[in-house]
């Protein structure tokens, strides 16, 4: 049963959109939730767009809200050692997810940005575009002649995930034949970030942070012998710090080169995916794209927006605060309804219908504010060249029977997604 069924199913069983705001809980999810979470948003966003989740926590749905809240790092803190501490104890998951700049607040989250911005810079974003060109066609190649020889081919396998690890990987100047365990490391310690945790899930995600580091230390003693271009390794450039004299501590670096990798792969890999599936499901906007390729820029942002590959964030209160006449007080947990902001009448017009031309489109699938993606122009060029290229290439292609969904709340996507080319 698909989500949207489910939903229906739940009204013809005599639960209202008020019953399904009222007794919404993340911990236990609807039915159909994760396979389609839009009649639930919609539901929320009418009815309980405040909606308490426990003692203390809150989810937020409003776009209003996000954009407030993302606005003012002072009140909305995302320093998490508090919360992590409880979670993961004192642990390699716990010293991971607290050095990362995404779980601090100023003055040590704007220090740490402005060095990665700076090596995230244009010019390295545009040195990376003509690797991901040759590498979507190698790619594509592969998905051909797999094809051709009777085998099956999976979009999430075989094609979008096989992008963003090489991409950030030519970031850091990973040597290719290195590359094989930061995906598996990847899924591993974002993984761990879920809601709910299993005691296998977490070990395995403490391994992955402690391998991780391993193999990081010595790529860094090797990179500070033999330093690449400042200009275009990235590894480098944090290596060596900004020419203001800002460095990053080691402990830093190693921290949010992990980071960055875990940020930019399962993503953008969700992008990907999610973007082909749309352009299957909403036949006349693929035919609307392959009629005008130069709406490739508007369409990934739609797909952003519809189908948010990051569904939540969160936030915890340093004062007192309200909203909706809700009053909160200092050390309130909230969670950022991404995946409803994106679908918010007040800012999206009709905002179930796939429009691959939609203008304005404020999203937030990047958040905004001081936090808002640093890696945001590497994914958008990433699902541009793979998705248009993708289409170029096999214009008539068709999901299959098989898709599999990723349960995961946090993050919206596919694990599997059988395709036929042609
Ligand atoms: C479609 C792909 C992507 C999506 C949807 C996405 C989404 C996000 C979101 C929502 C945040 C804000 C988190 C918060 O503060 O609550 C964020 C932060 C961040 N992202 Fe991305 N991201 C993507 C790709 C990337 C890539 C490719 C990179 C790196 C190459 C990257 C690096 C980062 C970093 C470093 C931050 C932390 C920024 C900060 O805290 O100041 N992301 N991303």
């Amino acid at each position: 049963m698909t989500g949207q069924d489910s939903a229906t199913a739940d009204r013809q069983a005599g639960t209202s959109d008020g019953e399904l705001a009222q007794t919404f809980s993340l911990a236990q999810p609807p039915a159909g939730f994760v396979d389609d979470p839009y009649p639930t948003y919609a539901a929320l966003l009418t009815h309980a767009p405040v909606k308490k989740l426990g003692e203390n926590s809150y989810m937020l749905s409003r776009h209003a809200d996000l954009t407030a809240v993302y606005k003012d790092t002072a009140l909305f803190s995302s320093d998490k050692t508090v919360e992590f501490g409880e979670k993961y104890g004192d642990t390699p998951l716990f010293e991971h997810h607290t050095t990362s700049l995404v779980f601090n607040d100023p003055p040590l989250h704007t220090r740490v940005r402005s060095i990665l911005a700076g090596a995230l810079n244009p010019r390295a974003v545009s040195a990376l575009e003509s690797d991901v060109e040759a590498l979507v066609g190698r790619l594509l190649d592969q998905l051909e002649a797999k094809a051709d020889r009777g085998e099956a081919v999976d979009l999430i396998e075989d094609f979008a995930s096989a992008i963003p690890v090489e991409v950030i990987g030519n970031l850091l100047a990973v040597p290719h034949e290195e590359r094989e365990p930061l995906r598996d490391w990847s899924l591993a310690i974002l993984g761990a970030l879920e809601p709910v945790l299993s005691a296998e899930e977490e070990a395995r995600g403490n391994k992955a942070v402690t391998d991780f580091l391993a193999y990081l230390e010595t790529l860094v003693a090797r990179r500070r012998e033999q330093p690449g271009d400042p200009e275009r390794d990235m590894l480098t450039r944090l290596i060596q710090g900004e020419k203001s004299g800002e460095k990053l501590s080691e402990k830093e670096l190693l921290q949010n080169c992990i980071f960055i990798l875990n940020a930019g792969h399962e993503t953008t890999t969700n992008l990907i995916g999610n973007g082909l599936e749309l352009l299957h499901r909403f036949a006349e906007q693929r035919q609307r794209l392959l009629d005008d390729p130069t709406l490739i820029r508007t369409a990934v942002e739609e797909m952003l927006r519809y189908e948010s590959s990051n569904q939540l964030g969160n936030r915890m209160t340093t004062g007192p605060v309200t909203f909706d006449g809700i009053e909160m007080p200092a050390g309130t947990f909230l969670t950022l309804c991404i995946g409803a902001a994106n679908r918010d009448p007040a800012v999206f017009d009709d905002p179930d219908r796939f429009d691959i031309a939609r203008r304005p489109n404020r999203h937030l699938a990047f958040a905004s504010g001081p936090h808002q993606c640093i890696g945001m122009s590497v994914a958008r060029m990433e699902g541009q060249i793979a998705i248009s290229r993708f289409l170029e290439r096999f214009p008539a292609y068709r999901l299959t029977e098989g898709a599999v969904r990723s349960r995961r709340l946090r993050f919206r996507g596919y694990t599997t997604l059988p395709v036929r080319l042609r």
